[in-house]
């Protein structure tokens, strides 16, 4: 059975779901040892909650990829924790989410309308900072004793990644989603570039590792749901709705772009 060996079963890595009621974009809190890995940071004050309730130290930010619905919270993150959010990205996320035409936030209002047919124009346009950590192809690093890769898969957007722990637990942003088709239509995706690199790097990914995608259930690449396959007896998977109390908001991020 995958993960279970030696290692995995001696680890507590705990991978908590946070998702945005209003876009479904999931942000990942990837915890293990006090240390917490945030991918796609949203819902930045339930984020802010459990670090502080459970005293935990946020290691650094990763993002899958520049679009609005994956980076609301984090301007509200590096404000919360100025001096010591590392933020990494590949170069061109780095760029875009500097950008409000790139990140989509001017346009996004018009996209929920369309997506949900309800009143979203309001989504505020906004811009962050670039990321304090750049890359163009590749970056390996150690984090707890675990191997991190971030690979550069563009075709959804221009800065779209993969990031790996292990090279078993797979963050695809929404460059690989269950059961949906990849949109390369926004401002920066390509087809082509789906075709080549995004779509070549998944299929070349073993069925037995997890995916972590940006919208929807985390899933064996195989297709099965890892809730389905009682995974989390070996790394323990909380999902938290963003709104499963009933009193959460969705975050609005505030607008800096007129
Ligand atoms: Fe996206």
């Amino acid at each position: 059975m995958p993960f279970v060996n030696s290692e995995y079963e001696t680890k507590r890595m705990e991978i908590r779901t946070l998702t945005d009621p209003l876009t479904g974009s999931n942000c990942y809190i990837v915890e293990e040892n006090g240390q917490v890995l945030l991918i796609d940071p949203n819902l930045p004050e339930e984020v802010i909650q459990i670090l502080k309730r459970e005293s935990l130290t946020l290691s650094m930010v990763i993002l899958t990829h520049e679009h609005c619905d994956h980076i609301s919270g984090l301007n509200r993150i590096r404000a919360w924790n100025r001096t010591q959010t590392q933020v990494i990205a590949s170069r061109r996320c780095s760029e875009n989410i500097q950008s409000a035409k790139m990140n989509l936030s001017r346009i996004f209002g018009v996209y929920l309308f369309y997506v949900t047919g309800e009143r979203c124009r309001d989504y505020p346009a906004y811009t962050c900072e670039g990321a304090t950590r750049i890359f163009d192809e590749e970056l390996e690093m150690d984090w707890n004793h675990h191997e991190i890769h971030c690979y550069h898969i563009p075709g959804h957007s221009e800065g779209s990644i993969a990031v790996t722990i292990d090279q078993k637990i797979i963050f695809s942003g929404d460059s690989y989603l269950r059961d949906q088709e990849v949109i390369t239509k926004f401002p920066g995706g390509s087809q082509e570039d789906y075709e080549q690199k995004a779509k070549t790097f998944f299929e070349a990914l073993p069925d037995d590792c997890w995916i972590c995608p940006g919208h929807g259930e985390i899933f064996w690449k195989g297709g099965e749901s890892v809730i389905a396959r009682k995974a989390f007896a070996v790394i323990p998977v909380k999902e938290i709705s963003g709104n499963a109390s009933g009193k959460t908001e969705y975050h609005k991020p505030s607008g800096n772009v007129s």
